[in-house]
């Protein structure tokens, strides 16, 4: 588990961009936190940073799902709407989680039971304005072998 604290929206961003450097074709990302608390920043920062252009990137809050063609394919889920599991069923969401592209799920604690083993959770907590607490708590035999230790200590700076 690592905490790092992000002062602006932009350094917000920049972790999501650090973070993008881990990943391969088929990762999970759940992102959980309040309402305001950044986890749409931080998927942007994300969905740039794998070169999909700024002004295609919009949160996916009415629609569920939005996918995008980047250096791979990405698919941003947005739970906030979500009224029950069945919804998730008809969208057909384990043919997204289980395939070829980075998976990113606002309001992932909505689906708990349905997520996949391996996964990367990121906690969003609101400080004070400008500054959120960001914790990064890697889930599965995958994402524990990957060295986030030396990750980590460059991630914050
Ligand atoms: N350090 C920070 N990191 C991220 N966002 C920040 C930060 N400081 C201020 N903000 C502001 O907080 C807001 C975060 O909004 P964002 O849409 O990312 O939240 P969210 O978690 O997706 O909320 P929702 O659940 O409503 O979709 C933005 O207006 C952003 O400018
Ligand atoms: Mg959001």
């Amino acid at each position: 588990m690592f905490t790092i604290n992000s002062e602006s929206s932009k350094k917000t961003e920049k972790i999501a961009e650090k973070i993008s450097l881990l990943l391969s074709p088929g990762d999970v990302i759940c992102l959980i936190g309040e309402l305001g608390a950044g986890k749409t920043c931080f998927s942007k920062g994300l969905i740039r940073a794998l070169g999909v252009k700024n002004k295609y990137v919009v949160s996916p809050t009415f629609t569920i799902i939005n996918e995008y063609q980047g250096k791979y394919p990405i698919y941003h889920f947005d739970l906030y709407r979500l009224k029950n599991e069945n919804e998730l069923e008809a969208l057909g969401f384990e043919e997204y989680f289980y395939g070829k592209g980075i998976t990113l799920i606002e309001w992932a604690d909505k689906m708990k039971k349905l997520l996949p083993k391996d996964r990367l959770e990121i906690y969003f907590s609101y400080v004070n304005e400008n500054t959120r607490r960001i914790i990064l708590k890697p889930k599965g035999k995958l994402w524990v072998s990957r060295d986030m230790e030396s990750f980590s200590e460059n991630i914050g700076s």
